[in-house]
C-alpha cells in the first residue's frame, strides 16, 4: 500500500532504515525541538509542584484537637461506698468494696468513665472515713486489700478508671503518728500544728492561741493534757490537722500517694486542699460577720484558708503524679470551696501545672429559690470566663457534703441539670443516685449519731445532720431497696425507694436514668468533644446553648425553667438552620415528646420545667476564597 505524498520507486514503503532515522536525529533542527520539549516538560513538573507546595503552606490549617485524654472523655461518677451497695456475708447494712463491685456492670452501663471513690481508709469513722486511721489500709467495714484489687482488676476488665480520695490536710487522733507525737517521739514531734496555751484561767483552764474557729463549729484547738499542748483541728477534734511545714510530712504524704499508685489507681481527688497550712505567727482571723449562720464564717479566714504556699505542696503532688504518668494521666482533682475567680490557680499554669481540674461547685451553689435561665447561665459564664486558656472545665451537680439535685431544685429539673452539665464542654462529674434523681432523706441527729456501730457526727450538725443526701443508693423496690439484706442499714432508706429506684426506671419506657445514658452517649460526638460553645437566654426562662464543630452534627440543649410553656425561636443563634431534630428530652416532657422527630427551630414549644437535646446540621455562611 502507499502512503499518500509519498512517492516510492521501490515497491511499496516499508518506513525509515536505522541508518535514515539515526541521520535524522542528530539533524540540529530535531535536536533542538527535542531539548526545547525535554526542558519545557522539567519546567511544568517544577512549576507545579512548586504550586503544590504553595497552596499546602499558604492555606489555612484545619487546627488538629489534641487528644482528649480518659478523664476528659467521659462523666466521672461518685461512689459513696458506705452507701452503695452491701455485699458482705452475712450482710450488715453498711456499703463495702464488694457491693461496689457487683454493680459495676451497671456503672459502666451508664457510660461512666472512671469512679471516684469516697475514702475506704482504716478509720474510726467520726468523720465517715474522712479521719483516717492508717493511709495504706482499708477500713474493715469495707473489706480487705484483697477486695480492693478485685474491685481495681474488675475496673480494668471494664475500662473504667478509678481515683480514690486522698485526705491529705489531716489525719485520725487514732493515727500512730499522732499518737507518737502526743509523746514527743522523733520523727513524729511536729507532725501535727502544737503550741502552748495563751495563759490558763484562774481555775486552770488552757486558753487557746488564738480565736481560730473549726469548720464544724467551736474553737479549732484542742488541749492534750499528756503533752500540756494545743493542737490544731480545722475540722473535728478526732481529725487532727497534719503540720506542713516540716518536710517529712510532705514526703510522707507523697509516700502515701506513691503507695496508691504502685497499686494501679488512676488518680486522686484531693480533699480539703486549701486547709493545709496556716500563719505560722498563729494570728487572730478578724471577724467579719458577726451575725453570720454558724461561727464558722463569722471570721475571715485569711489565716487558715488559701494560703498562697498550698499551691507548691499540691505542686510537689502534681509532679509526683506526673513522673507515675508513662501509661497514662494520672489525674488529680482538687476540692476548695471558693470564688471561681481565685480558685483558679488551683490549675497552676501550663509549665506549672497543678491541678487538672478543682471542682466547680457553681452548680451547687445554686438553690431552688435562686434557680433561673439567667442564673446558670451566670454560673456556666462565671466559670468559662475565668478559665485559664488551656484549662479544662469541670461541673459538679452533687455529692455526699450537699443536698441532693432534686431536692435542690425539684424532681422536674433533673434530667434538665443533666442535660446542661454533661453536654457542656468539659467533665461532669455525678453523685451516685443523681442519675435516677434520688432525693433528701429525712434524718434527724438522733438517727445519724446511733447509726449502727457508727457514732459520729460533728457538732455543727446536731441540730441539722449531714446525712440527707447519703442514704443507700435505692436498687429496686425490694427489701432496703436491694441496698442490704440485713435487719437495719447504717442510714435509713428513703420511704421512695418503692417507684423510685434503678430497676423501675430502667424498666420504664422513659426515665431519668435513660436520660442520662443518652446524655452520655452524646458526649462522645465530635461537637460535644471539641465544638464551640454558645450560650443564650430567650424569653427570660429559657437557656440554650449550641455545641457546633464545623462538618459534625451539631447538639442544642434547651431548658424552660419556668412552669409554663413558653414558645422560643433558636434560629436567633448562630448556626442555627431552621430544622433539628429531637435527640432527648425530660421525663416530664415524655406525654408528648417523641424522640427523632424533626421539628421547626423558629417556633419551639418548650413546657415548663423541663429541657430537651437537638441535634442538627450546623449552617456556616459560605466562605468566599480570596484569589
Ligand atoms: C469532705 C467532708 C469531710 C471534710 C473533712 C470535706 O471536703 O468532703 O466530707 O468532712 O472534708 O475531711
Amino acid at each position: 500500500m502507499l502512503v499518500e505524498g509519498y512517492v516510492s520507486t521501490d515497491g511499496p514503503y516499508t518506513g525509515l532504515t536505522k541508518d535514515q532515522l539515526l541521520e535524522c536525529a542528530y539533524c540540529p533542527l530535531w535536536v533542538r525541538v527535542r531539548c526545547l520539549l525535554l526542558v519545557a516538560y522539567w519546567t511544568s513538573w517544577l512549576v507545579m509542584l512548586a504550586g503544590a507546595i504553595t497552596l499546602v503552606v499558604v492555606t489555612p490549617k484545619c487546627l488538629t484537637p489534641e487528644p482528649l485524654q480518659w478523664w476528659q472523655l467521659s462523666p466521672a461518677y461518685q461512689v459513696y461506698p458506705l452507701s452503695y451497695q452491701d455485699g458482705s456475708h452475712p450482710p450488715d447494712g453498711f456499703g463495702d468494696i464488694l457491693g461496689i463491685e457487683s454493680r459495676l456492670d451497671y456503672i459502666k452501663d451508664l457510660g461512666v468513665g472512671a469512679i471516684w471513690l469516697s475514702p475506704i481508709y482504716k478509720s474510726p469513722m467520726k468523720d465517715f472515713g474522712y479521719d483516717i486511721q492508717d493511709f495504706r489500709d482499708i477500713a474493715p467495714v469495707f473489706g480487705t486489700m484483697d477486695d480492693f484489687h478485685s474491685l481495681s482488676r474488675a475496673m480494668k476488665e471494664r475500662g473504667i478508671k478509678l481515683v480514690l480520695d486522698f485526705v491529705p490536710n489531716h489525719s485520725s487522733n487514732l493515727h500512730e503518728w499522732f499518737q507518737k507525737s502526743v509523746k514527743r517521739e522523733a520523727p513524729y514531734t511536729d507532725y501535727y500544728v502544737w503550741t502552748d496555751a495563751k495563759g490558763f484561767e484562774p481555775e486552770g483552764t488552757p486558753i487557746p492561741p488564738n480565736n481560730w474557729r473549726s469548720v464544724f463549729g467551736g474553737s479549732a484547738w484542742e488541749w492534750n493534757q499528756e503533752r500540756h499542748q494545743f493542737y490544731l483541728h480545722q475540722f473535728l477534734k478526732e481529725q487532727p490537722d497534719l503540720n506542713y511545714r516540716n518536710p517529712w510530712v510532705l514526703q510522707e504524704m507523697k509516700n502515701v500517694l506513691q503507695f496508691w499508685l504502685d497499686q494501679g489507681v488512676d488518680g486522686f481527688r484531693m480533699d480539703a486542699v486549701a486547709h493545709l497550712l496556716e500563719d505560722e505567727e498563729l494570728r487572730d482571723e478578724p471577724v467579719k460577720d458577726e451575725d453570720s449562720i454558724d461561727e464558722y464564717s463569722q471570721l475571715d479566714h485569711k489565716y487558715t484558708f488559701n494560703l498562697p504556699k498550698v499551691l507548691d505542696i499540691l505542686r510537689e503532688f502534681r509532679i509526683l503524679l506526673d513522673k507515675n504518668s508513662e501509661n497514662g494521666t494520672k489525674i488529680m482533682i482538687t476540692e476548695v470551696y471558693m470564688p471561681v475567680e481565685k480558685l483558679m490557680a488551683y490549675y497552676g499554669n501550663k509549665s506549672h501545672p497543678i491541678a487538672h481540674f478543682p471542682f466547680n461547685f457553681e452548680l451547687i451553689s445554686v438553690s431552688q429559690e435562686n434557680i433561673s435561665a439567667q442564673s446558670i447561665y451566670s454560673t456556666i459564664m462565671t466559670w468559662m470566663d475565668n478559665l485559664p486558656k488551656g484549662a479544662w472545665p469541670n461541673w459538679v451537680s452533687g455529692n455526699h457534703d450537699n443536698s441532693r439535685m432534686a431536692t435542690r431544685f425539684g424532681n422536674e429539673l433533673v434530667d434538665a441539670i443533666n442535660m446542661i452539665m454533661l453536654l457542656l464542654p468539659g467533665t461532669p462529674v455525678t453523685y451516685n443516685g443523681e442519675e435516677m434523681g434520688m432525693e433528701d432523706t429525712d434524718v434527724s441527729w438522733e438517727q445519724t449519731k446511733d447509726t449502727v456501730g457508727i457514732n459520729a457526727g460533728p457538732m455543727k450538725y446536731k441540730l441539722f445532720s449531714r446525712d440527707p443526701e447519703r442514704t443507700p443508693m435505692q436498687w429496686n423496690a425490694g427489701m432496703n431497696a436491694g441496698f442490704s439484706t440485713a435487719n437495719q442499714t447504717w442510714l435509713p432508706v428513703n420511704p421512695n425507694y418503692k417507684t423510685l429506684n434503678v430497676q423501675s426506671q430502667l424498666n420504664a419506657k422513659w426515665s431519668h436514668i435513660k436520660v442520662y445514658k443518652l446524655l452520655a452517649k452524646a458526649r462522645k460526638t465530635e461537637a460535644i468533644m471539641n465544638g464551640e460553645l454558645a450560650i443564650r437566654v430567650l424569653e427570660d426562662c429559657v437557656l440554650v446553648y449550641t455545641r457546633v464543630k464545623k462538618g459534625f452534627p451539631g447538639y442544642m440543649v434547651v431548658v424552660n425553667f419556668a412552669v409554663d410553656t413558653v414558645i422560643v425561636d433558636l434560629t436567633k443563634l448562630d448556626h442555627v438552620p431552621n430544622e433539628s431534630f429531637i435527640y432527648v428530652f425530660s421525663t416530664t416532657y415524655a406525654h408528648s415528646f417523641t424522640a427523632k422527630k424533626r421539628i421547626s427551630n423558629s417556633e419551639v414549644m418548650m413546657p415548663g420545667q423541663g429541657g430537651m437535646v437537638l441535634t442538627f446540621v450546623p449552617e456556616f455562611p459560605e466562605e468566599t476564597i480570596p484569589l
